[in-house]
């Protein structure tokens, strides 16, 4: 069992399609690879846990690290682990009713994600810290 944890930022304003697009595409992909975790969009920046069977995480991984929507890269934490910290795939967005999404991807606001104690944010000490500090990291969180 592998975790892969990286932000990177976007490489320009991103429509409500394009942001949509890509909610499509974890929902698609990786409940089939057996991945679980969250990907967090806020006002241009990704925070994205991956967890699951390493190669399915570096075949995956590659694809999301060529994708021209994105950049600066910046890995957090890619390592062997003993359990998931999270039993589902969730997307996470600050106004998803805005997203033109299909109604079955899973998921969240980022107001859910607020909460200190949200489940949300996984059942490891470590990867909680993690989220804390991602969304530390903005001076103003902007949930509706
Ligand atoms: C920040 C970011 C995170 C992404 N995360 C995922 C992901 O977790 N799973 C996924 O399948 N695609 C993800 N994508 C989309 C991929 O880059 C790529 O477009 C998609 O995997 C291609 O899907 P396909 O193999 O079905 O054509 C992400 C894109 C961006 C910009």
């Amino acid at each position: 069992m592998h975790r892969f944890v990286y932000v990177s930022t976007a490489t320009g304003p991103l429509s409500a399609h394009q942001i949509a697009d890509i909610a499509g595409a974890c929902h698609r992909n990786n409940r089939r690879a057996g991945l679980t975790g969250i990907l967090v969009v806020h006002q241009g920046k990704f925070f994205h846990i991956l967890e699951g069977d390493e190669t399915a995480i570096r075949r995956r991984a590659q694809k999301i690290q060529d994708d021209p929507r994105h950049s600066t890269f910046e890995v957090i934490e890619a390592r062997e682990i003993q359990r998931r910290a999270f039993v589902d795939w969730t997307f996470v967005h600050e106004m998803p009713e805005r997203l033109p999404l299909l109604g079955t991807e899973n998921v969240a606001t980022l107001r859910d994600l607020m909460p200190i104690n949200s489940p949300l944010r996984g059942r490891d000490l470590s990867v909680r810290h993690m989220v804390r500090d991602f969304l530390a990291s903005f001076k103003q969180l902007v949930a509706a």
